[in-house]
């Protein structure tokens, strides 16, 4: 089978893939109501006058007539989606080869002596291959494909930091990490009594560079450091980091779960040990991510799970096993995941990544100067270097109210602690709202987003 052509652009959904033949033609769900309809029109009064977001070379549009879901509407309104951190919508380009795959090339891969199990090992070690050239590694076998980025940095405390960890050893971690990056940290810290060591961040919501030049010691083993907050948009100096935890003889784990989206990454230049991602959030399914490891470090590797695939041949007196990255991958893969992360790749990495960052850099600076005329409203944090996140309090309302009310005019943000409760302890907070936009969001979108903040405000308070 092969990925449906992503030059092909525009809505073709309802009615999967006319090219992999699929019975029925199953359409997206008719209770979506897909309307077509127009933006409301939100102008905010004062930020009416902003400059647009522009960049030469990139428009959102190019990106949203292939997000069938953006067409849809929540509550009577067009959607509006700002939940960005937590999972990106998805191309039709992904959905229809999803479907393409299991309409007409569904097979397990590399145990099977037949054309489609041939078939789908192709397609999946494409999507190793894939994963290498847009992560810039240096092979497909530096890929270990993951449920995601949780799984990616569980496998390598597990499996990595069982061997080299001990009694004495720091592992240390930025306060701004998820929760992802601090909780198997500290359950490995915990079985082989190492210790977990925060690096403090600023009052801006950047990394402390001075504090963590301080802490790193001849008993750093570990680093580990995310490529973008999710909480605080921060994007810290990853590659000075990682130079420095270098000459102390330490390994850098990067947790690239938000940063992938946003801007172009290179592990060789960055010098990562380790590079971690999960595909949902990058327009690719849910359950399916990758890992990157330096060869040398994947060599000397051993299982964390034992199972089908990861072994040579299996004896109750001796079991041998695959060469990595296969080692790491016991059981089934998700197939269909990587077809979908293969897809998404393809798609994504057909606009000008420069120029896509740099349109995201202008929706940003527009969102900042827009949110700024809503009354009570405060951004958390202030980094030189920051991804298109905004997370903030408003004044008078807690923050799962403010989604709520967001919500009822089809506007999807996130509110609570966003699995980064030591990051919103910085701040003295336990909860606040986030909007978080990708390539395929709009000014008029933050329009509205200001727009429906605004009359949050306006509204007059319940009693009491
Ligand atoms: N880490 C994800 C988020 O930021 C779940 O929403």
């Amino acid at each position: 089978m092969t990925i449906p052509d992503v030059t092909a652009r525009g809505p073709a959904l309802p009615g999967l893939p006319g090219g992999a033949g699929l019975p029925g033609g199953a359409g997206l769900p008719g209770g979506a109501g897909l309307p077509g309809g127009t933006q409301a029109g939100a102008a905010t009064p004062d930020a009416g006058a902003l400059p647009q977001p522009q960049s030469s070379g990139f428009s959102p549009e190019s990106a949203r007539q292939d997000i069938p879901i953006l067409r849809r509407t929540v509550n009577g309104h067009p959607l509006v989606w700002l939940d960005n951190g937590a999972t990106t919508q998805k191309p039709r380009q992904v959905i229809e080869a999803l479907g393409a795959f299991y309409g007409a090339a569904n097979s397990n891969i590399h145990r099977g002596a037949h054309t489609m199990a041939r078939e789908a090992t192709e397609m999946y070690e494409a999507g190793r291959a894939a994963v290498a050239g847009f992560l810039g590694a240096g092979s497909p076998d530096d890929i270990v494909f993951v449920r995601g980025t949780t799984e990616a940095i569980n496998l390598v405390a597990q499996s990595w930091g069982r061997a080299n960890l001990g009694p004495g050893d720091d592992i240390l971690v930025a306060v701004l990490e998820h929760h992802s990056d601090i909780v198997p940290w500290q359950l490995i810290a915990k079985e082989t009594r190492a210790r977990v060591v925060p690096i403090p961040l600023t009052p801006q919501g950047a990394i402390d560079q001075d504090a963590y030049a301080d802490l790193l010691s001849s008993r750093t083993q570990l680093v580990a450091v995310s490529h973008a907050s999710n909480v605080l948009g921060t994007v810290p100096p990853v590659k000075e980091m990682t130079a420095l935890a270098h000459r102390y003889g330490a390994k850098v784990l990067v947790d690239g779960a938000q940063a992938v989206a946003h801007f172009p990454v290179d592990v060789r230049d960055l010098d990562a040990d380790f590079y971690a991602f999960s595909g949902h959030k990058l327009f690719a399914p849910t359950g399916i991510g990758a890992l990157y490891a330096k060869p040398e470090i994947l060599e000397a590797m051993r299982p964390w799970q034992g199972g089908g695939n990861m072994i040579d041949t299996v004896d109750f007196a001796r079991t041998t096993f695959a060469p990595v990255p296969r080692l790491l991958e016991a059981g089934t893969g998700h197939i269909s995941g990587v077809v979908g992360l293969l897809a998404a790749l393809n798609w994504f990495t057909s606009f000008d990544r420069d120029a896509v960052a740099a349109y995201e850099s202008a929706l940003m600076t527009y969102a900042q100067q827009a949110l700024a005329t809503v009354p009570g409203l405060e951004v958390l944090g202030s980094a030189p270097e920051r991804i298109a996140v905004l997370t903030f309090t408003l004044a008078g309302h807690d923050p799962a109210g403010v989604a709520d009310w967001l919500d009822r005019d089809g506007i999807a943000i996130r509110a609570g602690h966003h699995c980064a409760q030591p990051a919103l302890a910085h701040y003295g907070l336990e909860s606040a709202a986030r909007a978080s936009l990708a390539l395929y969001n709009t000014s008029e979108e933050v329009d509205q987003l200001v727009a429906s903040l605004r009359r949050l405000q306006a509204a007059p308070k319940p009693a009491g």
